[in-house]
């Protein structure tokens, strides 16, 4: 990986394009992004995952969380049809913290809660509670869109102790993409075959303040 960096830095520095997925390289940040449908500022990360081709991750988060108190997030993926399911891994590695996987079920995308221990299936987790909204989950010819709230995605247990994610800063995530969809669709416990592309990035959760979030969270189907 470093010397990817090394060769990637190197080569910008020379104004050299070496033609790579844009994912090689985790960049640090995330947009804002406005929904519309839902009125929440998020912000956006667009994961590639292949050389032409996005997930895209919105977080929304409350605005002025007290220091050292949970807090919930909303939580938006927008991925192309032919993504079987895609993984959301909230401390930024596979092992030990909670994963949020989402897939398309007919018309509608379902989320699953899991846990991995190692590199293996991960299982159930009951860390984390989801809801998913109303409003901004939906299937079409081209991409299916989950819009959840999620209660426990941002503090758990990591490999070293407690985590809080800062509602204010960046994070560590990490994203995992398959082709396969997942053998039972309909089932939130379903198994799903291994992934194909998965890579890290730098999450800023600054740009994805929202001073009326409980009231959004209501407004659109979730629970203050
Ligand atoms: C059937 C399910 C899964 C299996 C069998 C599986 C297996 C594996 C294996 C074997 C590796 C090591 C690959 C290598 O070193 O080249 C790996 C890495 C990884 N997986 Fe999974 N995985 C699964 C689901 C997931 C899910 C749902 C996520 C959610 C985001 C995820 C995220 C990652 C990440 C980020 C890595 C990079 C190494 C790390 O951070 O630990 N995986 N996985």
């Amino acid at each position: 990986m470093r010397c990817a960096f090394g060769i990637v830095w190197a080569a910008s520095l020379l104004g050299i394009s070496l033609g790579r997925p844009s994912d090689v390289v985790a960049r640090d940040s995330a947009l804002a992004y406005y929904d519309p449908e839902t009125g929440f500022t998020f912000s956006e990360f667009k994961a590639a995952y292949s050389l032409s081709a996005n997930i895209v991750y919105r977080v929304a988060v409350p605005s002025n969380v007290p220091s050292g108190t949970p807090y919930d997030i909303v939580l938006q993926i927008v991925a192309p049809t032919q993504v079987g399911w895609a993984g959301l891994a909230w401390g930024g590695t596979m092992p030990k913290n909670p994963l949020t996987v989402g897939w398309a079920n007919g018309q509608k995308p379902l989320v699953s809660s899991r846990y991995a221990t190692g590199h293996t299936m991960p299982a159930a987790y009951t860390g984390a509670t989801y809801r998913q909204l109303t409003t901004g989950n939906r299937v079409n010819g081209t991409h299916w869109q989950l819009t959840t709230q999620c209660t426990g995605c941002t503090s758990f247990t990591g490999a070293n102790g407690a985590v809080r994610l800062n509602p204010t800063g960046s994070n560590r995530f990490a994203f995992a993409y398959a082709a396969s969809k997942p053998s039972s669709p309909s089932s939130n416990t379903s198994s799903f075959g291994m992934h194909d592309v998965f890579n890290y990035w730098s999450h800023d959760f600054s740009v994805g303040q929202n001073p009326d979030f409980a009231s959004l969270v209501v407004k659109n189907g979730g629970t203050a």
